[in-house]
């Protein structure tokens, strides 16, 4: 595989499975040095021991990335192993699901602390560094097509991931003169672990999607990875929606 990202260094939130595992295996196969985050730390422990048989350089940085205490830790402790902070992948983020007239505070506090504060906070500690080094790196935002149209149970989620794409598009003009490229991706349906756990996932998102199936944590990770390439050195501010056209049409799953 072209060892395209030979020599970065790259941190990966909520990586201990799903997309962010993946990205995490894509990055080390193409030459990176991840920093493998998720807050279970068996797992973290797990999916970077994973990583490491099979090819690269993975560590374990085990933490709550919606606490800004470890946020601090985590940007610090990649600097003194790597020397540098050359991608940021903000993948972690929480899906709770409720009616809106019973949604309750602690739920929306959980999602808003996680999926937007912890992406706030991380991006700015990560793009700190990269000023003070002198690193012209790249940020990606892990955002959804929740963002983009209605989804029953999803308004405190859907509403922090359509913030996730402002904000990218704000940050062109504080990052763009440090050459700092930001930008975020919109998985539509996407099968994993935790999707799979639902009846008849696979399909009934086959069933409305247009190219006749739910997205693999691959198709996310290889758009993720383009990115954050230097194949995308001049793409800052942008979202890529990688749904199988679902979006297009938008018929409402029966779950
Ligand atoms: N799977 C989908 O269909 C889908 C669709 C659109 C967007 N997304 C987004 O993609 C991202 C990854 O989704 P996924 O389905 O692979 O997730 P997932 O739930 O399968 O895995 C997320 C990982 O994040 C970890 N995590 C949870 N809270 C954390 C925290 N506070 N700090 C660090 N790690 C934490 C979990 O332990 C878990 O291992 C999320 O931001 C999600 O909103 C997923």
């Amino acid at each position: 595989m072209e060892q395209i990202f030979q020599g970065k260094t790259a941190i990966v939130t909520g990586a201990g499975q799903g997309i962010g595992f993946e990205i995490g295996r894509l990055l080390a196969l193409q030459g990176a040095n991840v920093v493998l985050n998720d807050i279970d730390p068996e797992l973290a422990a797990r999916a970077a021991e994973a990583i490491n048989e099979e090819q690269g350089t993975c560590v374990a940085l085990p933490g709550d990335v919606s606490d800004i205490g470890f946020i601090s830790r985590l940007t610090t402790e990649t600097v003194n192993r790597f020397g540098r902070i050359d991608v940021l992948i903000a993948n972690a983020g929480i899906t709770l699901f409720g009616d809106f007239l019973d949604y309750t505070v602690d739920k929306f506090r959980k999602v808003v602390d996680l999926n937007l504060q912890g992406s706030f906070f991380l991006t700015q500690a990560v793009c700190r560094e990269m000023r003070d080094r002198k690193v012209e790196g790249s940020i990606l935002l892990m955002s959804s097509v929740t963002g983009h149209r209605a989804h029953r149970q999803l308004s405190a989620y859907g509403m922090t991931k359509a913030a996730l794409e402002l904000m990218a598009k704000t940050l062109v003009l504080e990052l763009s003169p440090l050459k700092i490229t930001i930008n975020t991706i919109a998985p539509g349906a996407t099968l994993t672990e935790r999707t799979a756990q639902d009846t008849n996932y696979e399909q009934v998102w086959s069933g409305i999607t247009p190219m006749g199936r739910p997205a693999t944590t691959e198709d996310i990770a290889r758009a993720a990875l383009f990115l954050v390439s230097p194949h995308a050195r001049h793409i800052t501010g942008q979202n890529l929606v990688v749904d199988g056209g679902w979006t297009c049409v938008s018929p409402p799953p029966d779950l």
